[in-house]
């Protein structure tokens, strides 16, 4: 079976014609524990893996862009200057709103031919748009010589979400595709944009990080997610706050206690509980981490935020909560969804030699309960977005 990465070089000539004059990488990426916490301002712990999106790339001489997809049918034709939100739609918005956003910020790009491919599992909630996104960015920037900083990527790739694609998201998923690094994952304090590497060795504890992919149909995700978003920030507009971030455990009580009652107040108190244990969980992990504690410690922490996802953020879904009880019950040490919601993965945190037996446990609850038959992979941490 080729790569991406080898598909890209050959459909590029085919296309196109001759040579790229280079190949980019971005992978997605899965993130270990803060769930909805990045547009609150708060903290996140992702990892980048090692499936992700090439781009075989080649400025052209007019200033167009000409893409195609591997996995799709034909190739979108658009003047760079055509681009703008509301008027590119579909797979290729991912790639023209970074033109779009770059030069929003007042950079100079040259036209592209542009082939992209990727072997993550698209709408699983693995970030394969994040991923096309820092792809081409890294192709650009490099291309046309712009010198920008992985920061400066970040903040275009994810105009270009926010503005081109429509997506109101977090951040997370593009910093954890331009930051992530082997053997690691990458602690993001979303306020000040800083990020650590933080040393994550299941191999040498004995342990592995299982992916569930639910295959749950992502029902009124975009819909869903906005609403989250909302209520949040009216959450923090009640409290007086710039952000739920600025609330901590210490005073989550009586911060609930001035949103007041009703059914509004009810379901604003359930999110803002979400977020405010959800941050304290993060840094809960990373300090254990830190302290070289035994990785299976975690394990509870990353159980407790299911829990709150399920029962506070409420963005879980029958085949996302069953996946975590089997793969518990098969003795994984903590699991929980991953990503936006509303379907896409499970992560479980299991003894290596238990994976066939944990795997086995999620399809034998799926076929009882007449779910779709869920796909599975150990995750490992790889690098970020680079020139190949
Ligand atoms: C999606 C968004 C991110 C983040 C997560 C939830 O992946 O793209 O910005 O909000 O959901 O943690």
């Amino acid at each position: 079976m080729t790569s991406p990465a080898e598909r890209v070089a050959t459909e590029f000539a085919e296309t196109f014609g001759g040579k790229p004059e280079g190949r980019w990488w971005a992978p997605g990426r899965v993130n270990l524990i803060g769930e909805h916490t990045d547009y609150n301002d708060g903290f996140v712990l992702p990892l980048a893996l090692e499936q992700g999106v090439a781009a075989a790339a080649r400025p052209t001489g007019d200033p167009v862009l000409r893409v195609r997809s591997v996995q799709q049918e034909g190739t979108v034709d658009v003047a760079l200057s055509d681009i703008a939100p509301g008027v590119v739609s579909g797979w290729s918005a991912y790639v023209s709103g970074v033109a779009w956003a770059l030069r929003e910020a007042g950079h100079e790009v040259p036209g592209l031919d542009v082939v992209v491919d990727g072997d993550i599992p698209s709408g699983a909630g693995l970030s394969s748009s994040a991923a096309l996104e820092c792809a081409v960015a890294v192709a650009w920037n490099e291309l046309a010589g712009l010198g920008l900083s992985r920061h400066d990527l970040a903040a275009v790739t994810q105009r270009a979400e926010n503005d081109v694609v429509g997506a109101p998201t977090g951040g997370m998923d593009q910093m954890a595709s331009l930051f992530g690094r082997a053997g690691h994952l990458v602690f993001l304090d979303m306020r000040t944009l800083e990020a650590e590497e933080v040393p994550f060795d299941l191999a040498a504890a004995g342990l592995a990080l299982v992916v569930v992919d639910t295959q749950a149909p992502h029902a009124h995700v975009d819909g869903e997610y906005a609403e989250r978003r909302r209520s949040c920030e009216r959450a923090a507009e009640i409290l007086g706050v710039p952000a739920l971030r600025d609330v901590t455990v210490d005073a989550l009580d009586a911060a609930l206690t001035r949103l007041g009652d009703g059914a509004e107040a009810g379901l604003l108190r359930k999110r803002v509980r979400h977020i405010v244990t959800e941050n304290a969980r993060v840094l809960a992990v990373v300090a254990a981490l830190r302290a070289g504690d035994d990785l299976r410690t975690i394990g509870p922490t990353l159980t407790a935020s299911h829990a709150s996802m399920r029962d506070d953020f409420e963005i879980t879904v029958p085949e996302v909560d069953t996946a975590v009880q089997a793969v518990l019950d098969a003795g994984a040490h903590g699991a929980r969804m991953t990503g936006g919601g509303f379907g896409g993965c499970v992560l479980a945190l299991v003894e290596a030699d238990a994976v066939e037996a944990v795997v086995r446990a999620v399809e034998a609850a799926y076929a009882a309960a007449g779910f779709r038959a869920p796909s599975a992979f150990v995750a490992v941490a790889a690098d970020g977005a680079r020139r190949l």
